[in-house]
């Protein structure tokens, strides 16, 4: 399967879930993390996209957050890497450029603090709602990893992305079998 996984990051915590997830495909197929505004909007010859993004106010990131995130890596975290795209358009500005017609099999996650959505945001739920009302099919609930005080990933997370990656995997491969079934004249 062709599999793209698009994030935006700051601290690169959820670069990392990315890349977990990517694991979790097995390299029998064709996996390729990449920040989402290096997708195109109207790309869809791919069999799985899964979209991340770090939950900013509650929700995506704006031009406003990410500037607050970068002071605040070079200020409050001095042991920080910013990630090199950082303070360029994500998630927001990519969906807002997705037109209707999608027909990939998608999956979204957020990074976040560990507390209930409805009080610190959980972003990936509009991400995948928006995406499905583009015409993509939803194929596993959305995530959250989660992040400490420090904004760390927590322990564990990195194994838990990857397990959920690796079912997205099963699944994936289970519907684009019988899609392509379905197809045969
Ligand atoms: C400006 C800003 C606002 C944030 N607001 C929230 C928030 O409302 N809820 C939350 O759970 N985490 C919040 N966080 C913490 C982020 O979830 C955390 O920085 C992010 O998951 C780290 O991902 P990254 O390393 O990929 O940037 C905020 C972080 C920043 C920098």
């Amino acid at each position: 399967m062709q599999v793209l996984i698009g994030f935006e990051s700051m601290f690169g915590n959820t670069h990392r879930i990315a890349d977990a997830i990517a694991s979790g495909f097995g390299p029998e197929h064709d996996v390729t993390v990449t920040p989402i505004t290096d997708i195109p909007p109207d790309l869809v010859d791919v069999d799985v996209l899964v979209v991340g993004a770090p939950t900013h106010a509650h929700t995506l990131p704006r031009r406003e957050s990410r500037r607050s995130a970068v002071r605040s890596a070079h200020t409050r975290y001095k042991d920080h890497q910013l990630e090199p795209t950082a303070e360029r358009a994500g998630v927001r500005e990519w969906l807002a450029e997705v037109p209707p017609g999608c027909s990939v099999q998608v999956a979204a996650y957020d990074t976040r603090f560990r507390a209930p959505g409805w009080l610190v945001g959980h972003p990936a739920t509009r991400v995948s709602r928006a995406l499905a009302r583009r015409g993509a099919t939803v194929i596993s609930r959305p995530q959250s990893f989660y992040v400490d005080k420090h904004e760390q990933l927590h322990a564990g997370e990195v194994e838990r992305a990857q397990r959920w990656g690796a079912e997205l995997c099963r699944h994936a491969v289970t519907s684009t079998n019988t899609r392509h079934r379905d197809l045969r004249p």
